[in-house]
């Protein structure tokens, strides 16, 4: 069976904030809440550390959807580092379009240590709306293939 005949199966990259992002990912798995095994989580100490370039490189690295999570605004452990990263991930994002990757394919959302029951409905809302899009195959000429031929 040829690479392209099997069912796509995406893969998410998940920033999540170690403050509370985390937690509640941490929490859905402790209160065995579902979420796709596909959501790769990354775990980042507040939303603020997400560079726009680490978005960009989860895209040319094989991404099909990246979420950014944090503290909801005004609890974030530093205080603002969620409104520098609303600011700047609602910049990248109206810029997608122009890179040919439709932006629906990121999103950006907050979710507290004490919701894990979002942390999961995110995430589950988020897959499907990934498995939608399907595949992405922007940037697929800059990835670098021979470590997978391996
Ligand atoms: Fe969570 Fe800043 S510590 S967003």
């Amino acid at each position: 069976m040829s690479v392209d005949k099997q069912p796509f199966k995406p893969l998410i990259a998940a920033f999540c904030c170690n403050w509370c992002s985390y937690a509640g990912a941490d929490l859905a798995g402790t209160s065995r809440l579902a979420y796709p095994a596909e959501v790769k989580i990354i775990r980042v100490p507040c939303s603020c550390r997400v560079n726009p370039l680490f978005v960009l490189r989860a895209f040319q690295r094989g991404a099909d959807g990246v979420i950014i999570a944090g503290c909801h605004p005004g609890d974030c452990h530093y205080t603002t580092g969620n409104y520098y990263a609303r600011r700047r991930m609602t910049l990248l994002f109206s810029m997608l379009d122009y890179l040919g990757i439709e932006k629906e394919r990121t999103k950006l959302d907050w979710i507290s240590a004490a919701e894990g029951v979002k942390f999961a409905t995110v995430m589950n809302d988020f897959s499907k709306e990934i498995h939608a899009l399907g595949r992405n195959t922007r940037f697929g000429d800059l990835r670098c293939t021979t470590a997978v031929a391996q």
